[in-house]
């Protein structure tokens, strides 16, 4: 019986262990989870959605404190146009965060950043350029392309003297998808290292519409490979969402994937960036607690406890101190359905809105409980402890069991 670990991912001359730890939003995948899967030998994942944030919590800076202030005026303006991003804080803000990961990385695995193109950051080509660059410059082992079509992003890196050294793969849910990020990086004459399969069970957002039940992971992987195989190209497939045993993982490399990028399990780990009361609620959560639904001001479908405290909250957007979902006109769905709100009820008091979340502060303040399918089976990987909470996992013990299980069994801790 066939175990992960009798396979490995192939990039060029070096090997892996074909686990990888998908990206996750705000610092939830923090470096010391990806640097865990590193040292292992498999690839991590950090994310640079609010990298200021991330980078102040971290490494004392005063970037969010710093934005706040000097947009302070435009606070009760409902017009945030205004509210740019400072490019060349947004390049220190990236190079601190990667390069202190990248200098911490031990063992023969990578460490990726995960770059979602919906941050649209009120500028959308010139951060999300900025944001590539600068991970490069930081020496980052590769870049993952998330959460849009990303049709100019390998452009905007084509200058950079790693653009062909660094790895470099992009995120999609349908065949169609990948067909257009092809078409229209031909010209680059650069094919992308990885392509990772995201299939509907996963957690975060969505790349499909609310009929994602519709769909079916093996079935897009399978679409996928015979895509590739009759355009001659060999480029490695990575099948995402809702793999939760090492078993499910080998169903799926004996299929034709070349690895298997996997999140929700670790959202339990210690080097899980959640608050440890919040991985208690992952670990409780049945599965009927778990909804997928329209609220994030990104347009996508998003999966997440019924339970989070971000869904009908009415707080103020923040965009002066945060803004990432700004659309480039100052725009964000949440500012809409807010002011909604405050047409209703002009004292401004108990405000509730449903529609639409401020995904900015709530991501950041680990109020959206996203998280995958499977989250219900959290409990089954753990112990319940006498005083009613359940043990969480270090991400190697969590790692070697998906590397080294047979027969769907999940290995309980010590
Ligand atoms: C808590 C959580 C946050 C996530 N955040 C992101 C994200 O910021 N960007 C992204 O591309 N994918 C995100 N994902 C998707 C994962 O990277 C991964 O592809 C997917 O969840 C794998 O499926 P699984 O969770 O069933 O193992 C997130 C997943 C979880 C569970």
């Amino acid at each position: 019986m066939k175990r992960v670990d009798d396979f490995r991912l192939k990039f060029g001359q070096k090997e892996l262990v074909p686990i990888i730890i998908g990206g996750m939003g705000v610092d939830i995948s923090t470096a010391e989870l990806a640097l865990e899967a590193a040292r292992l030998g498999g690839i991590g994942h950090i994310s640079d959605a609010l990298v200021h944030d991330v980078s102040d919590r971290r490494f004392d800076t005063e970037f969010v404190k710093g934005k706040t202030k000097f947009y302070k005026s435009n606070i009760s303006n409902s017009d945030k146009s205004s509210v740019q991003f400072d490019l060349g804080e947004l390049a220190e803000a990236t190079r601190l965060h990667v390069g202190k990961t990248m200098e911490a990385k031990r063992g023969d695995g990578m460490v990726f950043v995960n770059v979602m193109e919906k941050l649209t950051m009120n500028s959308p080509r010139d951060t999300l350029q900025v944001r590539l660059n600068s991970a490069l410059d930081a020496g980052i082992d590769g870049i993952t392309l998330s959460a849009g079509l990303h049709l100019g992003s390998f452009g905007l890196m084509a200058e950079h003297p790693r653009f062909r050294d660094a790895k470099m793969g992009i995120i999609v849910s349908s065949v169609r998808a990948l067909q257009l990020f092809l078409r229209k990086t031909a010209r680059l004459g650069r094919l992308p290292d990885y392509v990772i399969v995201e299939g509907p069970l996963a957690g975060g957002h969505l790349g499909f519409g609310m009929d994602w039940e519709k769909y079916d992971l093996a079935t897009i992987v399978a679409e996928i490979a015979a895509f590739l195989k009759t355009e001659q190209l060999d480029i490695p497939l990575i099948a995402a969402g809702g793999i939760f045993t090492g078993s499910d993982a080998v169903g799926f490399l004996e299929n034709g994937a070349a690895a298997v990028q996997v999140a929700t399990r670790f959202t339990v780990s210690n080097e899980c960036g959640l608050p440890a009361k919040d991985k208690q609620e992952y670990f409780r959560a049945s599965e009927a607690d778990i909804t997928v639904n329209t609220i994030s001001p990104t347009g996508y479908p998003m999966r997440m406890l019924k339970n989070s405290p971000a869904i009908g909250s009415g707080i103020r957007p923040n965009c002066e101190s945060y803004g990432y979902l700004l659309d480039g006109n100052g725009n964000c769905a949440y500012i809409t359905a807010y002011n909604e709100q405050i047409a209703l009820h002009p004292d401004g008091k108990n405000i509730s809105v449903m529609d639409k979340t401020c995904l900015c502060t709530h991501m950041r303040n680990y109020n959206v409980w996203t998280c995958g399918s499977s989250t219900y089976r959290l409990k089954d990987t753990s112990r319940l402890q006498p005083d009613g909470t359940y043990l969480a996992l270090s991400a190697e013990h969590i790692f070697r069991d998906y590397q080294f299980s047979v027969d769907h069994q999940v290995m309980l801790p010590a």
